[in-house]
């Protein structure tokens, strides 16, 4: 069974997320797409958000993998809610490494997941999304330069009004190492100002730098192609 860091993520994910990446990738994600007609496989499709827009902007048939049981639960719920989505997205139960595809697709997209594999993992990622990629294909991700975190105190990052509560979600930086950073997220619901609901996960991430990150995907076989400042984009030969 699959570890589910996500699982105290889950009530908060689309609240806090429509203030972070989701926005961003709405406006840049339909351009790297275009022309892509038959099939896509997203890796770490979360709750849907980035697959209702893949769903939107392509007539593809669209491999959504999602091992989270909590995300992958409300993002099947998000399909249901659409009867002709539903019937062209296969949603994938298990981690990237693990995928094999019928048919390699036209494209691969991958929305703020790459941090949750390390350097040996990634490795073998670019390994495994290459062959599950048509020649041609391509890849598309985000990915933007950071300056390395320093540890600190817990801040709010967000709080979001839900009825009569508030949900927050805090963070703290407790270790940044090379390309690792560990953070500990607390999820808080609030009556009142009293929490009456609180999860607490401890995440490590990593976030290698532009040369590393080349040289990884140069030696998978792909090659860089122009892309919009935050995106992506990969093809193999
Ligand atoms: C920050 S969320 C992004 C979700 C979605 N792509 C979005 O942008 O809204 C990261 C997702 O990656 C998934 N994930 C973590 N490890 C993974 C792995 N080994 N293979 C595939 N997905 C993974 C998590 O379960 C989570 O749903």
């Amino acid at each position: 069974m699959h570890k589910d860091d996500y699982a105290a993520a889950v009530p908060f994910y689309d609240l806090w997320h429509e203030d972070g990446h989701v926005p961003m990738v709405r406006e840049l994600l339909p351009l790297l797409l275009q022309g892509v007609r038959r099939s896509v496989l997203e890796i770490g499709a979360g709750t849907g958000l980035i697959t209702e827009l893949i769903a939107r902007e392509t007539p593809a048939e669209i491999y959504a993998l999602e091992p989270s049981l909590g995300m992958r639960s409300v993002l099947l719920s998000r399909l249901a809610s659409d009867p002709s989505t539903l019937r062209r997205v296969t949603v994938l139960p298990y981690g990237a490494l693990d995928v094999e595809v019928d048919e390699p697709v036209e494209a691969i997209v991958m929305i703020s997941v790459l941090q949750s594999f390390d350097a040996e993992e990634r490795a073998a990622l670019w390994e495994v999304l290459a062959r599950q990629l048509e020649p041609g294909g391509r890849l598309v991700f985000n990915w933007r330069e950071r300056s390395a975190p320093v540890p600190g105190d817990l801040e709010v990052m967000g709080s979001y009004q839900v009825g009569r509560h508030a949900y927050e979600v805090a963070g703290q930086v407790l270790e940044a190492e090379g390309e690792s950073v560990t953070t500990r997220f607390v999820y808080r619901v609030r009556q009142h100002g009293v929490s009456i609901s609180e999860d607490e996960v401890v995440l490590t991430n990593h976030w290698p730098a532009r040369e590393r990150l080349v040289s990884e995907l140069e030696s998978a076989g792909f090659t860089p192609e122009p892309a919009p400042e935050g995106m992506e984009v990969w093809r193999l030969p």
